[in-house]
């Protein structure tokens, strides 16, 4: 039987005709036209004062490190079941990350388990919404309001997800997305800082462009260019940019692909799970998800591995996702032993995701369910 990949990138029609553009336009450095479409396309479908395209995600959350002048020994409040980016953004500018467990239902950072955290030095409240499922941000933004603390999204899985009908990363001053290749809409390696407070739109227009004012000399609002505060290298080359313009405006077709695979996996998979104590992820009513992945909580660990190797042995990937940040090697060198994460380590040691991908056929679909539903979990 041929392997079915747990990812794999495709083509929605127009990527290479986009690509092509941008090199007859004579320019595939950062910042020309195709770059300034997807700005646009974001800002306009967000409804987000300013989007700025990036390298990845991980530098857009530099770029926040670097907007909210992050000084050492600052603190922010990140989940433990996270990807390394959201503390390692903030750490590399010397913040030590606080680490904050997750709800049990949508792996979400656990609201109400945020107060105590919070401190004279806390700067920011990083939330990441887990497969696009909103985290509970009316009660986090009134308690970061309540304290007088940034909120910032990490927003890589959850573009076009809404929370009570608003889109995910409208939330927070800021907010981060990817378009790694992993991601609905991707250019292999990519990312957007999405800003909401207009008090930092300027700046980071500067840090972006390796601390210059570069994008208002082109903009003719002044004569020359010079070094203005510190910044890096944030902004991808057009050609990218136009591969990924090309997925964006197919997004409508792209989602309801992924939407049929999600709901072939749940529909088919409720009976199965229940017989053997499987839980399938939980979306709350007033959450849109864009379909970013689809996971299982098996009931053990060992039941986990044993569930892993037995869709490998039939061809099929499945991967486990992120361990636990506060008790890596890192994460505990930065905070010590303090952070105290029961279900994310539970959750960590027993998720176990599914081929999620726009090219995944019928016929593949009806393969992993079949395959998943000859599992049967030790009671
Ligand atoms: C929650 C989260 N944040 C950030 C990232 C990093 O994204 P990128 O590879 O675009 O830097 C990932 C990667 O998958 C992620 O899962």
């Amino acid at each position: 039987m041929p392997y079915i990949p747990f990812n794999r990138p495709s083509l929605t029609g127009r990527e290479f005709e986009y690509i092509q553009e941008a090199v007859a336009n004579w320019h595939i450095s950062g910042d020309g036209p195709f770059t300034k479409r997807c700005n646009a396309l974001l800002e306009e479908t967000l409804g987000v004062p300013s989007a700025l395209l990036t390298t990845s995600c991980t530098h857009a959350l530099e770029m926040a490190g670097l907007l909210l002048d992050i000084q050492p020994g600052e603190e922010v409040i990140v989940p433990s079941f996270t990807f390394v980016t959201t503390a390692n953004a903030f750490a590399l500018r010397g913040a030590k990350p606080v680490f904050a467990d997750i709800r049990p239902d949508t792996l979400n950072i656990d609201e109400r388990k945020l107060e105590p955290l919070i401190t004279a030095r806390t700067k920011a409240i990083l939330v990441v919404h887990y497969m696009g499922v909103g985290c509970e941000m009316d009660t986090i933004c009134e308690i970061a309001q309540r304290h007088g603390v940034v909120v910032v999204e990490d927003n890589a899985h959850g573009l076009f997800g809404k929370y009570k009908g608003r889109h995910l990363g409208t939330f927070g001053s800021m907010a981060s997305l990817s378009f790694h290749e992993t991601k609905n809409f991707t250019c292999g390696e990519g990312g957007a800082l999405l800003i909401n407070d207009p008090r930092y739109v300027e700046r980071a227009e500067i840090i972006r462009e390796k601390g210059t004012d570069r994008s208002r000399f082109f903009r003719g609002e002044v004569d020359k260019y010079t070094w203005v505060d510190l910044g890096s290298s944030y902004l991808p080359s057009e050609i990218l940019a136009a591969f990924l313009c090309a997925q964006l405006e197919a997004r409508h077709e792209i989602q309801s692909i992924r939407k049929r695979v999600w709901e072939y996996y749940y529909d088919n998979l409720q009976d199965w799970a229940q017989e053997n104590g499987v839980r399938l992820p939980t979306v709350p009513d007033y959450c849109e998800q864009p379909y970013h992945l689809f996971y299982l909580l098996l009931p053990s660990l060992e039941q986990r591995q044993a569930f892993m190797t037995h869709l490998k042995t039939n061809n099929v990937a499945s991967v486990f996702h992120y361990l636990p940040l506060h008790l890596s090697r890192m994460g505990q060198h930065l905070t010590g032993d303090a952070a105290r994460c029961p279900t994310t380590e539970d959750v960590s040691d027993r998720l176990a995701r599914l081929p999620f991908h726009n090219s995944l056929t019928e016929g593949d679909l009806e393969r992993v369910v079949g395959l998943v539903k000859q599992f049967h979990c030790a009671s």
